[in-house]
């Protein structure tokens, strides 16, 4: 499908740029450092946001694919900056600044002047920050996840058949921010206070839910539905166009917010004192593993996610497992990040997961682009675009 052809720019289709690579690629990303902690703001205010290293490493990979990368940061000064640097692509890890769609704002402005970029567009990026809108789908069309209620004040009647003990958190944050043990509540009292310290210090509703008590994971997966022939490397996807990663165990029983994926526990290294264990692959059953890729390619196509996402799941008492929430754009820092831990898992090198979600959104906005032949164990490019060594990995 070629999404140009939705876009018009003052009554007329933008100028299509069927370029061939090497491309000039912004990166836009909001860096840790651009966050200034302001009173009024919540103490794990602008956690999503990415550090240095991350944007260094995704413009490595795509320089060592022959592009020239700008880093741009996603804020104010990003309309002039793409005025400036009039990018053929843009590579977007941008968190957003701020509002209530905030991981929408590159997608809408890279529509507003016609410029392809990748991940998720405007609508599913502005739906998958809201958890609340997010499973309200999902449970429309039949997925599993936790039996719910958004509270917009503290007051609010409670809904009589949601069960104690009961799970609170910001309705759009990420990065566990907002989480930890302190989240589950098991009577009236304990709800309505935290409730009201989520809506006063986030400012934004509080979504509560059934507390899930089985095991976590975490699954991602690069790819959209379609037939995978064409691609810069087919052998990556299955026939319905998606390659699933292993699935990721995560065991925060003994980390800092025990039993929690939350915040501080995300904060750490993988071996630091106090994270959680991360076991990837999961050691799980044949029937859980398809159950889950399963249910993420559903999850993602029931809000329309593109090029690359991580879901969470955690299983219910019962072992069945419910989904907790859509990341479309997952964090790319290739040391501590869960996507980057799965690839690594299993065998695939940093610069092809980068270079492959490039590629994927590149054949959505049918741009050329180079095609890699995996002959055996040698891997051979072409056209004339000159490639890193591919390494080959099993899948
Ligand atoms: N309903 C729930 N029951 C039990 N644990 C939960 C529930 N919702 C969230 N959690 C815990 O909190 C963590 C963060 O929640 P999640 O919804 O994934 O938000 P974030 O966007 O911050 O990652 C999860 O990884 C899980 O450990
Ligand atoms: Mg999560």
């Amino acid at each position: 499908m070629d999404y140009y052809e939705n876009l018009q720019i003052n009554g007329h289709p933008p100028q299509r740029r069927s370029r061939k690579p090497p491309w000039r690629i912004a990166l836009t990303a909001n860096l840790k450092s651009q966050m200034y902690w302001q009173p009024g703001q919540p103490p794990d205010a602008g956690a999503e946001f990415d550090a240095r290293e991350t944007v260094e490493s995704i413009a490595a990979a795509l320089e060592a694919d022959g592009h020239f990368v700008h880093i741009c940061m996603a804020d104010h000064t990003l309309p002039e900056t793409f005025i400036n640097l009039r990018p053929h692509f843009v590579f977007n890890i941008a968190e957003g600044m701020g509002g209530d769609a905030r991981e929408a704002h590159v997608p809408a402005l890279c529509e507003l002047m016609g410029i392809p970029y990748t991940a998720s567009r405007v609508l599913t990026n502005a739906l998958s920050l809201d958890k609340t809108q997010t499973k309200r789908i999902w449970h429309s069309m039949g997925l599993p996840t936790a039996r719910f209620q958004e509270f917009t004040s503290s007051d609010q009647p409670i809904d009589p058949a949601l069960p104690y003990p009961l799970f609170v958190k910001p309705a759009r944050e990420g990065t566990g921010m907002g989480m930890g043990p302190e989240s589950i509540v098991t009577n009236e009292a304990d709800l309505r206070t935290r409730v009201a310290w989520v809506i006063e210090t986030y400012r934004q509703p509080a979504l509560v839910e059934e507390l899930l008590t089985g095991r976590e994971f975490t699954v991602g997966y690069i790819g959209n539905r379609g037939f995978p022939g064409g691609r810069t490397r087919p052998y990556l996807y299955n026939f319905e166009g998606y390659h699933f990663f292993p699935v990721l165990e995560i065991d925060a029983s003994r980390s800092v917010t025990p039993g929690v994926y939350g915040h501080a526990a995300k904060s750490l290294e993988l071996d630091e004192h106090g994270a959680p264990a991360y076991l990837c692959p999961a050691d799980i059953s044949d029937g859980l593993r398809e159950q889950l890729y399963s249910l993420t390619r559903q999850a993602a196509e029931a809000i329309g996610a593109c090029d690359v996402s991580r879901i969470d799941f955690r299983l219910n008492a019962a072992g069945q497992p419910m989904l907790l929430e859509i990341n479309t754009l997952p964090g790319l820092n290739p040391a501590v990040s869960d996507v980057c831990i799965m690839a690594r898992a299993e065998g695939m090198p940093y610069e092809t997961l980068i270079t492959e979600i490039l590629y994927l959104a590149a054949e959505r906005f049918n741009l050329p682009r180079p095609v890699i032949h995996q002959l055996g164990s040698m891997a051979v490019a072409e056209p004339a675009l000159l490639l890193p060594r591919i390494t080959p990995y099993s899948r």
